[in-house]
């Protein structure tokens, strides 16, 4: 070897071992925290199974101002998830439950590495936490339009084109359509709830069944509510302004 080429082979797996650790914490991550941590927003939550990488990171910038304490926070927590350490929400927790310890699948070395390039290359970003589908104070659910959104949308659309008296009118029903359903939902999902709860606790059938005849009743009215306002709203518009919005 000569004067000029071992520096130059230094130099290079210097380089090599830089890279090499740079992409490592990809690397690191992909195969070992990606199959629960997507790392990008995703579109079907109901299939996720841990909170998404830029969720995580959102709640580790909340709470860390830098990445030093960031990076050695989440290393630790990694390798010992406590729920009093957390700082994803008690709900996304409660869902989801604690993650499970990486001791054996992570070294200490790997961890900072892996949380290290998150740090750096995971742009933090607010999760809505609407675990599981929202309750709905509807007996049907699928197939209605809903007439008051629609309308809403297209309230000064030119070709829609409502006229003061119209509009007067659609407001009537949205006002009447909203107060009827304010009036049934909280306690619909109240019951819902309590169903819930007395099913997964063993509760006595004959008074599961009958509070979900109950549940059935509040449904029902909010259902005829909603195909009320549906007839009232569909009466006030022309038939060509229906069939524009419908076609929406
Ligand atoms: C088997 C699924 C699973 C794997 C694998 C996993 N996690 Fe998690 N992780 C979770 C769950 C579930 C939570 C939310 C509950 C919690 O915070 O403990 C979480 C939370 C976290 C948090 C937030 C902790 C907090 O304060 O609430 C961080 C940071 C994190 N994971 C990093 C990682 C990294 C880095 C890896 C890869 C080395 C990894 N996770 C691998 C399931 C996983």
């Amino acid at each position: 070897m000569n004067k000029i080429t071992l520096p130059k082979v230094i130099l290079t797996s210097v380089l090599s071992f830089y890279t090499l650790n740079a992409s490592s914490g990809e690397e690191l991550f992909n195969s070992k925290c990606a199959m629960c941590h997507v790392k990008t927003r995703p579109s079907d939550k109901s299939t996720l199974v841990a909170p998404p990488a830029m969720g995580v990171m959102h709640h580790i910038h909340m709470t860390y101002s830098n990445k030093k304490d960031a990076v050695a926070f989440m290393s630790k927590y990694i390798l010992n998830p406590q729920q009093e350490k957390a700082v994803c929400m008690p709900k996304s927790i409660k869902h989801f439950g604690l993650m499970p310890s990486q001791k054996g699948n992570v070294t200490k070395k790997e961890a900072k590495i892996i949380t290290e390039w998150m740090y750096e290359h995971i742009k933090p970003s607010k999760m809505m936490h609407n675990h599981g589908k929202k309750a709905s104070p509807f007996l049907i659910t699928k197939g209605l339009p809903h007439m008051t959104k629609l309308v809403k949308m297209n309230w000064d659309n030119p070709k829609l084109n409502l006229t003061q008296k119209q509009k007067d009118a659609l407001v009537l029903v949205r006002k009447e359509t909203m107060k009827g359903v304010k009036a049934v939902k909280p306690q619909a999902m109240q019951l819902e709830k309590e169903i819930k709860k007395m099913t997964l606790h063993g509760g006595d059938i004959e008074k599961i069944n009958s509070l979900i005849d109950e549940l059935s009743h509040l449904k029902a009215q909010a259902s005829k509510i909603h195909v009320k306002c549906i007839q009232d709203t569909k009466a006030i518009l022309s038939r060509q302004q229906l069939q524009l919005l419908m076609n929406k």
